[in-house]
């Protein structure tokens, strides 16, 4: 197997890290990542702010359990939108999410571990990031991601495969008259 597979197979969401930084370096390779993935008609409908200080991710996360990633992560991203930026307005989620699946993969690839906490449609999520940072108006909080280095020595490793066949049709035949 390459190494891009193996990454990608071995993306797990990780809750739990070590006190280690994430250098410089790293964190710039992963926004160039992110920055690298496909949009539509190119038009790129994203931003993404790092978020470092510790005590802007505690504000962010006191009312969320579920980003508790965020705050205990060395570091963390924050995915914005830009739907002003795009040919069609309502295609900046897919552009946001594709930049997301980048980061995760890099983060993987450089030994980091991540977790994509999603904000994006939930109303009260973007309203409680949109109550502690002053975003700018264009823009709309579509998801942050915890990263940091893994804590427990398995937490690269492949899911369970249970079920995948079930979500995969090969050459279906949905009634398309002659196949
Ligand atoms: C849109 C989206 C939102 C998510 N939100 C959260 C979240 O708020 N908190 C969290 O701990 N994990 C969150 N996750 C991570 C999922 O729980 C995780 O990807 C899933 O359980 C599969 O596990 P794996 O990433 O290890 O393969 C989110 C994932 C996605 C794609």
């Amino acid at each position: 197997m390459n190494e891009t597979l193996d990454n990608i197979f071995t993306r797990r969401s990780v809750r739990d890290f070590t006190d280690n930084p994430v250098s410089r370096q790293d964190l710039e390779l992963i926004v160039e990542a992110g920055l690298s993935a496909p949009s539509a008609h190119g038009k790129r409908s994203w931003h993404i702010a790092v978020i470092e200080n510790q005590s802007i991710r505690d504000r962010l996360t006191e009312k969320l359990q579920w980003f508790r990633p965020v705050k205990v992560a060395a570091t963390s991203i924050l995915v914005l939108g830009n739907p002003s930026a795009g040919v069609q307005k309502e295609y900046w989620p897919q552009d946001c999410a594709a930049l997301t699946e980048n980061i995760l993969i890099a983060a993987r690839s450089l030994g980091l571990g991540t977790t994509w906490c999603g904000i994006y449609p939930v109303e009260h999520n973007m309203e409680m990031v949109k109550s502690v940072l002053e975003i700018p108006r264009n823009l709309i909080p579509f998801g942050m991601i915890g990263i940091g280095h893994p804590l427990k020595s398995d937490a690269f490793r492949e899911r369970d495969r249970a079920d995948d066949d079930k979500r995969v049709s090969w050459n279906p035949n949905w009634g398309i008259e002659g196949s």
